[in-house]
């Protein structure tokens, strides 16, 4: 039996995502404790949600902060105070440094709505219809310094329909998105994730 594994979450807003890993862990009863939920932003949705499954929850506020370095500094404290084996950004809309990913690597993974490394950045959705592209979609990667670059973990396509808009791609996207996080992120409590040569391999469940 594999040691229980710590989970840190990581938000800025209303934490679907966050939600659907924590429902999903509770249901299929994965070995791993989400030992907290963290935003930088103090009115983030998403806290209510934890606090109430009883997931301990703090936030470091961004905007307390005078520079990136400071605020990615206070931020690993908070996250390590909890030992985390992996840290999940779950819509954590900051950018951030290169020592601070560096402490995490090969332990913390991203959720972008987009097919990587199709449309990094912002506004994914209106980038896709913008581009005209028929398939879009969602990534699960581990985070490296780029930003939104890294080794692939999951992805799935949805279709881009003539009439869609912004909001109803998304829609089709984040139902998408609350499938493949959970199962991105069991794999890894499993075990099963191992970097080859940069890339992403699915392994077996160990015996
Ligand atoms: C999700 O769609 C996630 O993929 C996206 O923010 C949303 C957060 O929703 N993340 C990014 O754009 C990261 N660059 P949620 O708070 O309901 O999970």
């Amino acid at each position: 039996m594999r040691a229980m594994r710590n989970i840190v979450i990581l938000i800025s807003g209303r934490g679907t995502n966050m939600q659907a890993i924590v429902r999903s862990a509770q249901q299929q009863k994965w070995n791993c404790r989400i030992a907290a939920v963290i935003s930088n932003r103090p009115d983030a949705k998403g806290l209510e949600f934890a606090a109430s499954h009883g997931i301990a929850t703090a936030v470091v506020a961004s905007r307390d902060f005078a520079d990136r370095d400071s605020f990615d500094a206070a931020l690993q404290t908070a996250i390590d105070h909890f030992v985390p084996d992996l840290v999940v950004l779950a819509g954590f809309m900051r950018i951030l440094t290169t020592p601070f990913v560096d402490h995490y690597r090969g332990r913390m993974m991203n959720i972008h709505p987009s097919l990587l490394p199709s449309f990094p950045g912002l506004a994914t959705h209106r980038q896709a219809l913008a581009a005209g592209v028929k398939v879009h979609g969602v990534t699960v990667h581990f985070v490296t310094p780029d930003l939104d670059h890294g080794p692939i973990v999951a992805q799935a396509a949805v279709p881009v329909f003539p009439n869609d808009s912004e909001q109803t791609l998304a829609e089709r996207v984040l139902e998408q998105e609350h499938l493949l996080y959970p199962q991105a992120v069991r794999w890894f409590i499993d075990g099963r994730l191992q970097l080859v040569d940069g890339r992403v391999q699915l392994t077996d469940l160990p015996l």
